[in-house]
């Protein structure tokens, strides 16, 4: 399922900020599951800081939309790896994204070739023209444009929730999960591989597959570059402590790793913190507990709301 939707246009003044609030506000009209969909946008060549553009503010005024407060961003590496979904306003965007970000081609779209994914349409048919610089009209026309697509957007994202929750079946959306261990946490890890196979959760077992003695952060990149490069939603990783994989986890970009002994603290790590890595010390609990704290963290969702600038501001440290 989509969790993160990023909008791309040129200076993030206009078409993206505008096409980000609009989808915030159909998403918040929607409501479940949706409104946890986390939407931002920035632009390829923004100057940081600046505002959204009058016509933009007053464009979006009469939606109930404030946009007064919009700062444009600078696109950055950090924030196409969190997004599931980018979406561009013209080809040439998307185009330009792909020449210097070419790991996120499967998840990049121009907005209306993504919405029309099954209908004959060109590259000339996607773009959303540039209202800067046009008279008020232009925009207004710009933000009644955006509105229609985004009405297209959310049905497919509404079908998409439908459809994961049948896949998974009590849980939520069908969830891929990568599985590592050191030695120490070997076996910890079998008990936990078994219980994804008795619920059907999709998963992949990195290893290690012994109690030979092996180095914990070598685990840990292995799984944590799979879940920042967006193969997997989550991962688990266990050593003895949970300490090592956890610090090893947290030095990749893109990665929250949350170590976790208490169920409560698993439900926290997904509502509050969006973690996708749960880390786990096989010498400090034991197995029963283990799997409490599993599927508490599995079945946990993101709450969005006050947490998401939260958690958008941590990833912004990744950069400092
Ligand atoms: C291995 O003996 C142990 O140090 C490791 O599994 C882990 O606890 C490190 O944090």
């Amino acid at each position: 399922m989509v969790r993160n939707i990023l909008f791309v246009c040129t200076g993030n003044t206009c078409r993206s900020p505008m096409a980000a609030a609009l989808l915030r506000q159909l998403l918040n009209e929607r409501g479940g599951k949706l409104e946890r969909i986390r939407v931002s946008s920035a632009g390829l060549y923004a100057h940081p800081g600046a505002p959204a553009s009058p016509e933009a503010v007053e464009t979006m005024r009469g939606y109930g939309v404030d946009l007064a407060n919009h700062l444009a961003r600078e696109l950055a590496r950090e924030e196409l790896a969190a997004a599931d979904l980018i979406l561009t306003m013209t080809n040439a965007q998307k185009n330009q994204i792909l020449k210097i970000y070419p790991e996120v081609k499967d998840r990049t779209y121009v907005l209306r070739e993504y919405i029309s994914k099954d209908r004959p349409a060109g590259p000339d048919q996607w773009d959303v023209p540039d209202p800067f610089g046009q008279p008020l009209a232009v925009y207004q026309q710009c933000a009644a444009d955006l509105e229609k697509d985004l009405r297209v957007l959310i049905d497919m994202l509404a079908s998409a929730v439908k459809g994961g929750d049948a896949d998974q079946g009590k849980g939520g959306e069908k969830m891929r999960i990568a599985l590592g261990a050191d030695h120490a946490g070997f076996h910890l890890k079998e008990e936990i591989a078994k219980y994804l196979r008795d619920k059907g959760y999709e998963y992949k077992d990195f290893g290690v597959f012994s109690t030979e003695a092996v180095d914990y952060p070598d685990q840990a990149a292995i799984v944590a570059k799979a879940v920042a490069r967006k193969e997997f939603d989550q991962g688990i990783l266990i050593c003895g402590t949970g300490i090592g994989v956890s610090i090893s986890a947290n030095k990749i970009k893109g990665v929250r790793a949350a170590l976790c002994h208490d169920v409560f603290s698993a439900q926290m790590a997904r509502a509050h913190n969006d973690c996708n890595i749960l880390a786990l010390g096989a010498r400090v609990i034991g197995p029963g507990l283990a799997l409490s704290i599993v599927e508490a963290y599995l079945t946990g969702e993101f709450a969005g709301g006050r947490h998401q600038q939260r958690v958008e501001k941590i990833m912004r440290l990744e950069d400092e």
